[in-house]
């Protein structure tokens, strides 16, 4: 296996949202990339896009010109598998999250590439251990899962499959702070990992609010806005996709409990083919841009400490686990969310039987068991 040192060549596979902002990431660190998408259209979308993002740093004087021409040269596209993997020393997927598509990408991945090739996935949910079992070399196969946009968020989750060698980890660890990120170590091959599973019950909980009509998705944003986050929650999943939201939601239905499921707000949009930024309608609509959220509208039938308390107390269902720690666990959020602190960190002044009687009320009254506070919260052993 190659240490991050040797490796030179990277091959990206798929050049949608994330696979085009994983391949800049890597022209910027001075790999060479071979970028690969099914269809010529569907490349030519994603090598544009890294054309103009490219053309934004440079513009605002964020890489020099020399950096700018370089990026650009050490791109090949290619609707050719073989030719994309069959040099690379570093390989990440990022095609849709369905399980059977991953699976024959990385069969064929483990085909074409050569044999000492570590293959990463992008995913954000699933099973690292599923992807890998189709492969010879579940040992060199790792989670990688970078954020949107993958430029600008610095985080990446380094995720380990059951057969993952611990040098895989440490050389996927390498090449992803060659490209300008973090990595924050998950040990374990649990669904959604930390940061998306942290995010999860909020889904469940915000959306649970907008059902039952007590508050708008425009209210909420505006009262999460107000509290001085980068986004509101609505607006991020529009930013994302809603179809990208909708396929987490559900297979953390099928996989973790059925609570963790759409709600009807959201699958009635994706429904109507109406799925955030990239149709132009979501939540909001982004036909002049990103969405004027007027802040005077915040609701009060929430607060933003119920959503740190949400955040903290499935946090602490991570921790109990062995997934991860109060101290990964803060960093990822702030890095891959933009959040200003993690949830241990926001919530440290509160008593614990605060947070766990508050937890009690919102779980009854949405009737959502996940949102019950855990063994862990009850007792304060987080902090
Ligand atoms: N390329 C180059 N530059 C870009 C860019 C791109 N693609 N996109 C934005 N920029 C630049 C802008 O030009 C701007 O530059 P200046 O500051 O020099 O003017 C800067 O980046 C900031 O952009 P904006 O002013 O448009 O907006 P902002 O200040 O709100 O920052 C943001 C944007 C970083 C996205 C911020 O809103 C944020 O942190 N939002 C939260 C994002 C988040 O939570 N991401 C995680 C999503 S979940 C996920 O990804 C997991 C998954 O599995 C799908």
């Amino acid at each position: 296996m190659y240490n991050a040192a040797e490796i030179q060549q990277v091959a990206v596979i798929g050049a949608g949202d994330m696979g085009h902002g994983i391949a800049e990431v890597a022209l910027l660190a001075g790999y060479r990339v071979h970028l690969y998408d099914i269809k010529q259209e569907y490349l030519d979308r994603g090598v544009k896009r890294i054309h103009d993002s490219l053309a934004k740093l440079a513009e605002k004087g964020k890489i020099d010109a020399d950096t700018h021409e370089r990026s650009r040269q050490l791109l090949h596209p290619t609707t050719d598998l073989s030719e994309a993997v069959s040099a690379a020393q570093f390989v990440i997927e990022a095609v849709p999250e369905v399980l059977k598509i991953k699976q024959e990408v990385f069969q064929k991945l483990d085909q074409l590439a050569p044999e000492t090739a570590i293959l990463g996935t992008n995913t954000s949910n699933m099973s690292i251990s599923d992807i890998a079992s189709v492969t010879r070399r579940p040992e060199r196969v790792v989670g990688v899962h970078f954020f949107n946009p993958v430029v600008l968020m610095k985080l990446v989750e380094v995720i380990r499959g059951e057969k993952t060698t611990e040098e895989t980890m440490q050389t996927a660890c390498e090449v992803c702070r060659k490209l300008g990120k973090e990595p924050i170590r998950v040990e374990k091959d649990v669904p959604s990992f930390i940061v998306n599973r942290i995010n999860a019950p909020i889904r469940v909980f915000l959306g649970a609010v907008v059902d039952a009509g007590e508050a708008t998705p425009e209210e909420i944003d505006a009262m999460v806005r107000d509290a001085g986050e980068p986004m509101g929650p609505f607006e991020l999943l529009d930013y994302v996709g809603l179809d990208i939201t909708y396929d987490s939601m559900d297979y953390r239905r099928q996989v973790l409990d059925p609570e963790y499921g759409p709600f009807e707000a959201l699958e009635k949009l994706v429904k109507a083919g109406h799925l955030g930024k990239k149709t132009g309608q979501g939540f909001y609509d982004w036909s002049n841009g990103r969405p004027a959220i007027d802040l005077s509208k915040k609701t009060d039938v929430i607060s933003f400490r119920d959503i740190q308390f949400v955040k903290l107390n499935e946090a602490t269902k991570l921790i109990e686990q062995g997934v991860s720690n109060a101290k990964d666990i803060d960093r990822a959020m702030v890095l891959g969310t933009g959040d200003r602190v993690g949830p241990i960190e926001a919530c440290k002044d509160v008593p614990p039987e605060e947070i766990a009687e508050r937890l009690d009320e919102l779980a009854s009254r949405y009737r959502k068991a996940i949102l019950q506070p855990t063994a862990l919260l009850r007792t304060g052993g987080y902090r």
